[in-house]
């Protein structure tokens, strides 16, 4: 008696995960937009263009060297990027003076305004420039 009862009971165990089963399926395949907008986390990784959290080389790579390529000057080979022969020729030793140059840039030079660096990361662009171009 007891072991048709165990039986029953686990025919009907079976019957019941093999129906909600189905219905878990079709509720997962309704639900996917939802789970998609929620499980959108990682991309909040990038980070917000006002911050941008980058290191001076990835900014200088992205805004100055495509004038500036390995601390040269396509437009102006006169006037490349390394430490000494900026020292010389313009009296720039510090980072904030390459900030000023920035913001203030010479003929065929384009002008970044703090809308599109700001400070701080100017700042870092500057450390990566006098570091990395002797
Ligand atoms: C469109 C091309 C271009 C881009 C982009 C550019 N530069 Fe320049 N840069 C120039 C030119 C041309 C000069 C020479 C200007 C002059 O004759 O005074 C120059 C000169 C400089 C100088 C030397 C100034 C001097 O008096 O010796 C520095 C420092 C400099 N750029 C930094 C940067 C930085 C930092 C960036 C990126 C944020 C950048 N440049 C992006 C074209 C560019």
């Amino acid at each position: 008696m007891q072991r048709r009862l165990v039986v029953t009971l686990a025919v009907l165990a079976l019957v019941s995960t093999a129906v909600t089963g189905c219905k878990k399926k079709s509720e997962e395949q309704v639900t996917p937009p939802q789970s998609v907008a929620t499980s959108a986390g990682p991309a909040a990784k990038e980070p917000a263009p006002s911050a941008t959290g980058l290191s001076g080389e990835q900014l200088f790579k992205q805004h100055c060297a495509v004038c500036h390529p390995n601390g040269g000057n396509t437009i102006t080979p006169a006037k490349p990027l390394g430490a000494k022969a900026m020292a010389e020729r313009s009296k720039i030793t510090k980072p904030e003076d390459i900030v000023k140059v920035m913001r203030n840039p010479g003929p065929g030079m384009t002008k970044f305004d703090e809308g599109m660096i700001s400070n701080d990361d100017a700042k870092k662009i500057g450390q990566y420039i006098l570091a990395t171009f002797p």
